[in-house]
């Protein structure tokens, strides 16, 4: 009987000793990095990392504008569009939701979101098969589902060079404008999509709760976006959608170089943090390591390169394939083919299935959620901060918008244990809700509901389990997950571990 248990003890020993051992290795292979060569953590996210060029004028308009493909244009269902059906759910986020559903009793106090960015043009192409040319314009004939998305282009011509005095987002167009996509920009589509979402939001958070009282003041709305046009751009259109007036003057939206928002202000926090990186380097190797030797997966390599007539080993990573492919189904183009035959539906079902499978695996590392804790501590802190500030009044802001990447909507919601490793559409959400509840003697209780992609999974967060109350969480579970969670990922001292050399996680 006592057998059992203890050999699990040496088993658990065992692991953990080789987890350690591997990240000791890791570490102690870094370059050795001075303090000057310190930079903000803009981790290796090759997904969304390449750098943009200026989008105004026609520089890259190599192709008669007859022969591009309208990017823009919006989609039929998936079936005609030769989308798989995995591939159909990243291209589109759901356009409506359980956001603001709250039981009666309760009051709105405020929203934080956090979104990726709309449609976009890959960043990835196939090997020897060049991106389909996408069109980035924003056609008129996009925004004509009701009079405020018609109102949306005039009302962007009117800004024009009157963003806020402070912006630091004056180089960027306010929505999407070059005739040929460069790699990674949002198309007119990922504006209308922020629009919708926008329109829904403020459904729910105007229109039912009256999240900003009687007047709307630029004030009450905290805005940050990554340094890209595609996270400013879409930042600009879903607060069209969602204010209930839109002042671009007036309206500061802040610019962040932290894909993560790390913000050094909160609890003298580094935000520097070599580590990251190679937490996240050895993460992605390892679930990497685990699908090598999955006889299907190579199968599937094999087909795809058949398919095209290259080499197995010139083919990408599974999110480079998914997001190379992404340029075909998510624009209603014909899938790319070989000499002799075609990438089929089915193949990209495939490509999705193990893209799925081995992020899911990655969640479940020691590795990748040491990773994610560290990365998203500052943002977590930010989030529950703002929230005292507002019980406290000392603040007005209702209404926070975090604009960034997919990475920024995975890693928060891995975090918060809401989505376990599936990768966030275009245009993905991540929403927590603040309400309070009359506890008698001017009293009131406070509690939080965590959305993702409008879907309500505030019982499915690792923090709140003991703490729901009419499916709603206390706040007070969000404040003591802030404090422990990065020890109990094994991070004892942030700031030695990310200041003062790498060997001390
Ligand atoms: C926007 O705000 C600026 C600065 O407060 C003001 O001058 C301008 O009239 C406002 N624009 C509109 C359309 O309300
Ligand atoms: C994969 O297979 C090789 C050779 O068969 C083996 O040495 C290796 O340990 C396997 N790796 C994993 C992660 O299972």
């Amino acid at each position: 009987m006592s057998r059992l248990p203890a050999s699990l003890q040496v088993l658990g020993v065992i692991s953990l000793l080789v987890c350690l051992g591997l990240l000791y290795t890791y570490l102690n292979t870094l370059p050795q990095t001075g303090r000057k060569l310190r930079v903000r953590p803009k981790y290796t996210y090759a997904s969304e990392q390449q750098p943009e060029h200026a989008e105004v004028g026609g520089a890259l308009l190599t192709t008669p504008k007859s022969s591009l493909h309208p990017a823009s244009s919006p989609r039929s269902s998936p079936s005609q569009t030769g989308a798989s059906p995995r591939m159909a759910k990243y291209c589109d986020p759901p356009f409506t939701g359980q956001e603001g559903e709250a039981p009666p009793g309760y009051q709105l106090e405020a929203v934080t979101t956090v979104i990726r960015h709309g449609d976009r043009s890959p960043v990835y192409s196939l090997y020897n098969y060049p991106t389909p040319k996408l069109s980035c314009l924003s056609e008129k004939q996009l925004f004509q589902e009701n009079s405020k998305f018609q109102s949306f282009l005039p009302t962007m011509w009117s800004y024009r060079g009157r963003e806020h005095g402070t912006s630091k987002f004056k180089q960027w167009m306010l929505y999407p404008s070059s005739s040929v996509c460069d790699s990674g920009q949002m198309t007119g589509y990922g504006s209308l999509q922020h629009l919708k979402i926008g329109k829904h939001l403020a459904n729910t958070y105007l229109h039912k709760w009256q999240l900003f009282g009687e007047e709307f003041s630029a004030d009450q709305v905290y805005v940050s976006s990554t340094e890209f046009s595609r996270t400013y751009q879409s930042a600009v259109a879903f607060l069209f959608g969602f204010l209930p007036t839109f002042n671009l003057t007036e309206l500061y939206i802040e610019q962040t170089r932290s894909m993560v928002f790390c913000s050094d202000q909160y609890s003298g926090l580094t935000c520097h943090c070599p580590v990251l990186q190679d937490l996240k380097v050895s993460a992605d190797r390892n679930s990497g390591l685990l699908l090598r030797n999955d006889s299907r997966y190579t199968a599937m390599r094999s087909q795809l390169a058949n398919t095209l007539d290259v080499k197995v080993g010139k083919l990408r990573h599974l999110f480079a394939l998914v997001d190379a492919l992404s340029a075909y189904s998510c624009h209603k183009l014909a899938l790319p083919c070989g000499p002799t035959k075609c990438i089929t539906p089915d193949m990209i079902e495939d490509i999705w299935g193990f893209l799925d499978k081995s992020e899911k695996e990655k969640y479940k590392t020691d590795l990748f959620q040491q990773f994610i804790h560290l990365s998203l501590h500052s943002l977590l802190l930010r989030i529950s901060d703002h929230f005292n500030n507002l019980l406290r009044g000392r603040t007005k802001v209702r209404f926070s918008l975090f604009s960034g990447h997919d990475h920024t909507v995975n890693f928060l919601s891995g975090v918060l244990g809401i989505n376990k490793g599936v990768w966030p559409s275009f245009a993905s959400r991540v929403i927590i809700e603040l309400y309070s509840k009359n506890a008698g003697n001017r009293r009131k209780h406070f509690f939080l509901r965590f959305l993702f992609n409008g879907k309500d999974l505030t019982s499915k967060t690792s923090f709140c389990e003991n703490d729901l109350v009419n499916g709603m969480c206390k706040l007070e579970a969000l404040e003591r997950f802030i404090k422990t969670h990065l020890l109990q990922n094994g991070i004892h001292d942030i700031s030695l571990l990310c200041n003062q050399g790498n060997r001390s996680l």
